[in-house]
């Protein structure tokens, strides 16, 4: 029987006989005295097989090697002064071994150290394959056990003091509007139909609203077939919740609450409340994104009032084409940022045409308000101008202006990015600082110009602001984001809850009343029986937890992820299948692959 856990031991179970089990870290021969780092999920104490001690133990630990799994009988023993390692939380103690029983051996060759992986080393596509490895690291092993107790606090806060019960919805549904491509899967009984797989539990969520659930929250796992990148996994867990009778007011009030708590429970943080909250519309007039990393100063200026009639037709038409002309004025810029990054070639002029822009154009300013930029800038703007730009961007002798013209959005994106690549390179982002800010009044639909068609900014459940409700195609939403550092951690909103609101928004987003009634009867019928006024909010709880072990990529609080590419290297996935479970769906594949030809 295991009578403790190696990390468990200290100085107060000083000669007491232990049973341990775990795996051998690593081995040292000290020649004559065999030194063993026994590891389990707690962490590692040091074992002494000393042959003048038990003769038989130190000949097994004479067999040991990394990772062999073994069972050690022992008594706790103080370190001898000169070995005391007070960096390790059991550095003091040592367990001489009376009792070494090798339970299972390494026979193949390790593909990496678990004690000594240098991440920048090793490709993570090698720790993915071998990801039951990998987990044993420390740091991965942490990384599982705080998602662990993210979400054991997060359900002990929603469940215990706020009244919501969790509710467990199908994975086998029909596909919900969140604007991703559906994962499907087959009937093998209704020939040809198929079922997708859940975006989201919105639908659900609702209905157990209508069902007078009052207060809902799931740990869902959700699957979205989309580019992935950093923080975005084709199957990804999202903490779902779902309220009835509240406010927007009353609803974030509410989720200020929770992530509070986290903070203060898994981080020891006490946050400050209420969170600042950003209109869309000044967020992207000020940052240029709806998730805007307020961490840093710099923001966007407007000029294209002061512009517009410039002889610089890259500015007077943007703005004649309705687009913008917006700055980032850089403080010291001109000291930092050098013309070869703006120019062709360049790492910023790259970024910025990989945002969809022609190019940037650059405005130095010298001492006594003069300039330096190219020069079709120079003789095409007047002395008015100039003055002008330099007044509302505040610049002094130093700054560097960058300067987008183009349609709004393109301009907002690349300048957004510019910004953000530009604040990390000058250090002005305090990677202590936890800046979390609630996005508000998102407009209810944007345009999607190649399908020259209106589209739910959020999803189509979302509730117009009431005031915008005559003129649907630009109302605001009742919606709002949570943002971290920069980065969407979660979204909701207030919902509809009348159907004739419903039928006129899947209208505006240009679905037909045959279209509806295929897709949304259900929803629209609930609507009918007394559905009461709800709102929501699912944060992505990889997002969230990947914020909270500062690491940068989702893959690492996530036990068994999916590469770029959307496959699991460990079990092969995806994979072909046999053509006989192909016949039972009624599913053939048009895709002939060399292989099924051979
Ligand atoms: P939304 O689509 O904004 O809202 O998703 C909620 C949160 O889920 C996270 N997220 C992802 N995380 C990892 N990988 C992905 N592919 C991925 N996609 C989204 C983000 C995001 O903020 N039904 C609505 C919620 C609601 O209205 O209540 C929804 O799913 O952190």
């Amino acid at each position: 029987m295991r009578t403790h856990y190696c990390n468990q031991l200290s100085t107060m179970d000083l000669d007491t006989i232990v049973t341990l089990f775990g795996w051998v870290d690593r081995r040292r021969d000290h020649g004559g005295v065999i030194f063993i780092d026994l590891r389990d999920h707690t962490g590692i104490i040091q074992i002494v097989s000393d042959p003048k001690h038990d003769s038989s133990s130190y000949k097994t630990a004479e067999r040991l090697r990394n990772e062999y799994v073994i069972k050690i009988i022992g008594r706790v023993s103080r370190r001898p002064s000169e070995s005391l390692n007070l960096k390790m939380k059991t550095g003091e103690l040592e367990i001489y071994a009376d009792s070494i029983e090798i339970l299972n051996v390494v026979t193949k060759q390790l593909p990496f150290s678990i004690s000594g992986l240098d991440e920048e080393l090793i490709k993570e596509e090698t720790r993915l394959k071998y990801r039951y490895l990998d987990l044993r690291r420390e740091k991965m092993l942490k990384n599982l056990q705080l998602r662990h107790k993210v979400i054991k606090t997060i359900r002990h806060y929603l469940e215990d003091s706020q009244n919501f019960i969790e509710v467990e919805t199908p994975i086998l549904t029909r596909s919900t509007p969140e604007g991703a491509r559906d994962y499907l899967v087959p009937s093998r009984v209704s020939f040809g139909q198929w079922y997708a797989l859940p975006q989201s539990p919105q639908l659900f969520k609702q209905l157990l609203m209508v069902s007078g659930c009052d207060r809902y929250y799931q740990v869902a796992r959700c699957f979205r077939d989309e580019d992935l990148r950093a923080d975005r996994q084709p199957e990804f867990t999202q903490l779902d919740m779902e309220m009835s009778f509240m406010s927007e007011d009353e609803i974030l009030d509410l989720n200020e609450g929770l992530i509070c708590h986290i903070f203060k429970t898994i981080k020891n943080i006490e946050l400050s409340r209420p969170f600042p909250r950003l209109t869309y519309q000044h967020a992207m007039e000020k940052y240029g994104t709806d998730c805007p990393d307020t961490r840093f100063d710099l923001t966007l200026v407007d000029v294209s009032d002061i512009v517009q009639n410039s002889g610089f037709k890259v500015f007077s038409e943007a703005v004649k084409n309705l687009g913008s002309v917006k700055v980032l004025p850089i403080p010291e810029g001109n000291n930092i940022i050098s013309n070869v990054r703006l120019k062709p070639g360049g790492d910023l002029f790259q970024e910025a045409i990989e945002a969809g822009t022609k190019g940037i154009v650059y405005i130095r300013v010298k001492e006594n308000s003069k300039i330096e930029t190219i020069g079709a800038v120079k003789e095409n703007l007047t002395d008015e101008q100039k003055k002008a730009l330099l007044e509302r961007t505040d610049a002094k002798p130093g700054h560097l202006l960058l300067i987008s013209a183009g349609s709004t959005a393109m301009v907002n994106k690349s300048l957004s990015r510019l910004r953000l690549i530009i604040g990390k390179q000058m250090n002005l982002i305090n990677n202590s600082k936890i800046d979390l800010l609630w996005v508000t009044e998102f407009p209810l639909f944007e345009w999607n110009s190649d399908e020259q068609r209106l589209e739910s900014l959020h999803h189509p459940f979302t509730c117009p602001n009431s005031s915008d409700l005559n003129n649907l195609t630009t109302a605001r939403a009742q919606a709002y984001d949570l943002i971290f550092n920069g980065i969407e951690v979660g979204g909701g909103s207030l919902r509809i809850y009348k159907k004739d609101i419903q039928e006129k928004v899947f209208k505006t987003i240009g679905l037909s009343e045959e279209e509806i009634y295929s897709k949304f009867q259900f929803m629209l019928d609930a609507f009918e029986y007394g559905a009461p006024p709800h709102g929501g909010i699912a944060y992505g709880l990889d997002r969230l937890i990947m914020l909270l072990a500062e690491e940068d990529s989702i893959r690492d609080v996530i036990a068994f992820p999916k590469t770029q590419q959307a496959s699991c290297l460990l079990t092969e996935s995806p994979s072909f299948v046999d053509s006989k479970q192909l016949k039972e769906l009624q599913v053939t594949s048009t895709y002939k692959s060399k292989i099924q030809k051979n």
